[in-house]
């Protein structure tokens, strides 16, 4: 462990301000400072510095912490790697025993003998024993430059090539089988996991060796062999040339399937084609490629696991914000071989022309009715406009049901009255959800914040909703604070709360999440920019009225709690409060 001294040093001389800055554009408001996150694709900024604490936090995506955790996650590194590139930053010397600490000094170790593998595989391959793999690659149209920027090699037919030539290099077997290079069997004997397979080393933005793909060379199965999670690699953490990419100067990302795509991709100089690891696209991926673009190209095989990932790739990348467009690609082939057919003039073309993903998305439900027929145009058109009504911005909808009553030979009025149907209903099924999450969330996630909330489930999720409101629309306090008092409200958290937003209502000061900050803790905040952002999401319910139905809910569960101490109250009370519950069940 880093002695306190040491982090308190680092942290005052790595100034907040002056570190994010580099990452963030940031503009003063009050005693804080506000950027877009760069955790998440935003268009309007909820990334929050607080120079006092030393701190931020993002009502967006709920990321927050200090410097140190700031450079963890935008640099992608571990938390004592953050701590050395502070160090190194202000010219800081890392205490002498930080490397004894057992975990860091393993994963030194597994990239070590990471490198010295690939070392020994790109070795092997230009060897007598790797003739036939490095056929293969030529084969496949790899040059040996390709082969050596990569650098591709080859892991012999042997259970022991490897393991003996790391022991030679002083790698003891325990580390050879955390790196996810060697396995022990049965009978306790340490043998090579890759073997008889072209090897692809998986290399992070830093230059590190994480992590192998291999792939047979011939039609046996498993086609690939990726590395399993180890200390150094997380497969969702990291895409496949993201190292080059990111240098590309291009200011797209390509997505595709697989490694040997990329590999051809970047052949041919289109040097900012990335891939997920051997595994399905996730939501990190998709954040990860957010943080180095604003436009992802998605090219997937035009086979049905090919379509699902996109699908799946198309949604997660929504979510983020950033543009996406789709490459589809004639007769099914994938970029690897489309490229070596037709040449890259041609690839650049499908580049150019490549549809976004609506279209390409309309192009596809299109492909699934007959529009010959009457019964096949109306189911397209209404699949048509269930997609389209996904769309937040309506000039985009207006667009496409111009082209697609063109398309159909109806008139465009009727599109939009479809689309806006189609927008209503699921609006309702969102709300619907929503409250149902509510309720699950109350028993599960405020703990820390406001720990009473689990035992006042439907009192606090109203009490939520009401401040999510209010918060959004602060001009409903005027209404809402001659309707329900402070001590009504059943929770003491959002008693509080509630008390904050009447205070600064009367003093007219601004009611915004950043200068709530100066107030509240940052798990508080946590749970008070969750509040907002479910509101936020329930669209349609942030009226006036719909704040009025929460305060009738908060106000019926605080006389049901006052009857349960029925002893605290008078015989005139409990008859006045009968009446009054009976009113509101009218
Ligand atoms: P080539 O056949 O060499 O051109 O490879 P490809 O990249 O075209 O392969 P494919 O389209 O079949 O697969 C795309 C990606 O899925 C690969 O790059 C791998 O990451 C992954 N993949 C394919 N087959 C396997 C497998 O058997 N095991 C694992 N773990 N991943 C696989
Ligand atoms: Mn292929």
């Amino acid at each position: 462990m880093l002695p306190d001294s040491f982090i308190q040093e680092l942290i005052a001389k790595n100034d907040i301000e002056s570190v994010v800055s580099s990452y963030v554009s940031l503009k003063r408001r009050g005693r804080n400072l506000v950027g877009l996150c760069p955790f998440h694709g935003e268009k309007t900024p909820s990334f929050n510095l607080y120079p006092e604490t030393a701190s931020f936090y993002c009502f967006g995506c709920g990321a927050g912490g200090d410097v140190i955790t700031f450079i963890k996650r935008i640099e992608n590194l571990s938390y004592i790697d953050a701590v050395k590139f502070l160090a190194d930053r202000v010219g800081m010397t890392m205490p002498e025993h930080t490397f004894d600490d057992g975990a860091a000094k393993q994963r030194v170790r597994i990239l070590e003998a990471n490198r010295e593998a690939a070392r020994l595989y790109h070795k092997c391959l230009y060897s007598e024993t790797g003739k036939t793999a490095l056929d293969y690659y030529h084969r496949r149209g790899y040059t040996d430059a390709t082969i050596r920027h990569f650098g591709l090699g080859y892991a012999p037919d042997s259970f022991w090539f490897l393991r003996d030539e790391l022991r030679k290099k002083g790698f003891h077997d325990e580390e050879l089988r955390a790196a996810w290079l060697c396995g022990r069997s049965q009978k306790g004997s340490i043998y090579d996991l890759f073997r008889n397979r072209v090897m692809i080393p998986i290399i992070d933005v830093r230059g590190n060796v994480i992590a192998f793909g291999g792939r047979v060379l011939d039609d046996s199965k498993p086609k690939y062999l990726n590395s399993g999670e180890t200390p150094v690699f997380k497969k969702t953490n990291n895409l496949f040339a993201l190292n080059f990419a990111k240098q590309s100067g291009q200011k797209q990302l390509i997505l595709c399937e697989g490694y040997m795509d990329v590999i051809a991709l970047h052949q041919a100089g289109f040097t900012n084609a990335v891939a997920a690891l051997g595994t399905s696209f996730t939501a990190d991926h998709a954040r990860l490629m957010a943080r180095y673009t604003d436009e992802a190209i998605l090219i997937f095989d035009a086979d049905a696991a090919g379509q699902k990932g996109a699908q799946r790739a198309i949604g997660l990348l929504r979510d983020t914000g950033i543009n996406i467009r789709l490459v589809s690609i004639p007769d099914g082939k994938d970029p690897d071989e489309f490229i070596k057919n037709n040449g890259p003039e041609r690839f650049k073309l499908l580049l150019e022309r490549s549809a976004n993903d609506v279209e390409y998305r309309l192009i596809e439900v299109g492909k699934r009715h007959l529009l010959t027929t009457s019964d096949g145009k109306v189911n397209y058109l209404k699949d048509a406009t269930a997609l389209l009504a996904e769309l937040h911005n309506p000039l985009e909808r207006e667009v496409y049901a111009t082209r697609l009553a063109t398309e159909l030979g109806v008139s465009k009025e009727n599109v939009l009255l479809q689309i806006n149907n189609q927008i209503k209903r699921r609006r309702k099924q969102q709300q619907e959800r929503q409250m149902s999450q509510i309720v699950r969330r109350a028993e599960t996630m405020q703990g820390k914040a406001n720990p009473e909330a689990a035992k006042a489930v439907r009192g606090a999720s109203a009490e939520e909703a009401l401040l999510g409101i209010l918060l959004l629309n602060p001009e409903f306090l005027a209404t809402i604070e001659k309707e329900l008092q402070p001590e009504q409200m059943i929770t003491a958290f959002n008693r509080r709360l509630y008390e904050t937003l009447l205070s600064r209502h009367h003093e007219a000061k601004f009611i915004e999440l950043s200068y709530l900050a100066e107030e509240y803790e940052a798990e508080e905040m946590a749970y008070i920019s969750k509040m907002v952002k479910d509101s936020r999401e329930r669209v349609s319910s942030l009226t006036l009225d719909q704040a009025r139905r929460y305060v009738q809910v908060i106000q019926h569960e605080h006389e049901l709690r006052g009857l349960q101490n029925p002893e605290d109250l008078t015989p005139e009370q409990i008859q006045e409060k009968l009446k009054t519950m009976k009113q509101m069940k009218q």
